[in-house]
């Protein structure tokens, strides 16, 4: 049966993925309505303002409110597609949390009559979106899976993969997977993708494009965590782990990442569990978040070993943020580093400089040996500073001019 081209779409979770999803497609014409259950979101967007920072997105925004195609409401109503953006946290015991994505399932429910699209984009688990499509069709056995007929319901998983950042600028051009529980499905979501995505949109299975997903981030983690594990071997063994790797490196085919104080963020201190808890031979995935989660408190032992070996009173902790030139805590190992390094030493005055943030996070806020500071005022009246996450602005720091401090560097990147 030829399927109707999507004119209606509604994006179920407005966050960082979802709302820049349905500006995209509104402004490339379709006509959304965008959904979320947070009160303060709605708000926000009913005033004509992004929740989030991100370049050049507000302007998009705005286009796509004032052209009447976006709107936003707390209440999902029948549309042509439904593309699914809520949170998939750690459940516990590491495992996928898929509550957000059955409550969403349980509102797009009821407002199906056949022939709609269920696009999945949370990041997820092998076998999601196959889950999805089961449950819906088992709160609704009125309505197929069975492709071709009028009561059919299409599913198809869409990972998104753009970067805090340069959202604006990924989201349309970045090469695209989707795959679909059933090979019209996959077309249906290749037709969707193509109203604004410009760069190649590749078609496969549902859980090949679920894996997609969980395998770069699971890459990327095992990467680190084998530099990571060089920086504790090197460490016993009395060598100059930066040296190592840039000498290792001048191999043709080796590409060693850089060590750091862990691994943080959303995704790739997160999804790599996803597919560690849907299979037993996730061996070195497995160990890679192991060695990852265990780094903070490597560097933790390194900090409290110059501060008890030097009766240290003055400490300045250079970053908190997951990464450089960013302000998102999120999973933060610089800041499960400063809080208990604060809790570990609470006669120790802690100055934390991170200029990507104007107050402490409440985990630091109780310790009253913590404030925020200038890297100036941090290093003047510090005896140990500790480089933690290389924002660009603190590479410039000139450590002659403080020869009293002495410097830790967890980055390689505070050259002499
Ligand atoms: N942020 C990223 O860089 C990124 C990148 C790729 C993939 N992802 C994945 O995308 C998904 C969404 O992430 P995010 O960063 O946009 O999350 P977010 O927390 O920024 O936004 C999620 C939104 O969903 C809303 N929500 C929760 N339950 C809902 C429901 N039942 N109905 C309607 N709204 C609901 C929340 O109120 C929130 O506004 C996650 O699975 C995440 O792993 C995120």
């Amino acid at each position: 049966m030829e399927q109707s081209p999507i004119s209606t779409l509604t994006v179920v979770g407005l966050g960082y993925i979802g709302l820049p999803t349905a500006v995209f497609f509104a402004n490339a014409g379709l006509t959304v309505r965008g959904v979320d259950t947070s009160d303060r979101v709605l708000q926000t967007l009913n005033e004509g303002r992004a929740t989030f920072e991100e370049p050049g997105f507000s302007s998009l925004l705005t286009r796509a409110l004032e052209s009447g195609l976006l709107e936003v409401g707390k209440d999902i109503r029948p549309s042509d597609a439904f593309v699914i953006a809520v949170p998939t946290p750690l459940g516990e015991g590491r495992s996928f949390d898929n509550s957000y994505i059955n409550s969403a399932a349980d509102a797009i429910a009821p407002n199906l009559k056949g022939g709609e699209l269920v696009v999945l984009e949370s990041t997820s688990a092998p076998g999601t979106t196959e889950a999805l499509a089961q449950r819906i069709v088992s709160s609704r056995p009125d309505l197929t899976l069975e492709e071709d007929r009028e009561n059919s319901v299409y599913f198809a998983y869409c990972p998104e993969r753009v970067i805090p950042g340069g959202i604006t600028a990924e989201m349309p051009a970045n090469d695209r997977v989707v795959g679909g529980t059933t090979e019209t499905a996959t077309c249906m979501a290749e037709e969707l993708y193509k109203c604004f995505v410009r760069g190649s949109i590749r078609s496969s299975t549902a859980i090949t494009a679920e894996m997609v997903k969980l395998t770069e981030n699971a890459f990327r983690d095992v990467n680190i965590a084998f530099a990571n594990e060089l920086s504790l071997i090197c460490a016993d063994l009395e060598v100059d782990v930066w040296e190592l790797i840039d000498l290792a490196n001048l191999h043709p085919r080796v590409n060693i990442l850089t060590p750091g104080p862990g691994v943080g963020g959303h995704c790739i201190a997160v999804d790599p569990w996803f597919l560690a808890a849907s299979t037993q031979s996730a061996h070195l995935i497995r160990v890679a978040r192991e060695v990852n989660d265990a780094k903070p408190e490597f560097v933790c032992s390194q900090i409290q070993n110059k501060i008890d070996s030097g009766s240290l009173k003055e400490v300045a902790l250079f970053g908190l943020a997951f990464k450089a030139d960013v302000g998102d805590l999120r999973e933060s190992p610089a800041l499960k580093i400063a809080s208990l390094i604060a809790k570990r030493n609470p006669k120790v005055s802690l100055r934390v400089v991170e200029p990507n943030i104007s107050h402490l996070p409440p985990s630091l806020e109780y310790a009253d040996n913590v404030r925020l500071d200038s890297a100036e005022g941090a290093l003047s009246n510090s005896e140990l500073a500790v480089l933690l996450v290389a924002h660009s602005t603190f590479l410039s720091v000139d450590k002659r001019q403080f020869p009293e401090v002495e410097f830790l560097d967890f980055t390689g990147k505070w050259t002499d």
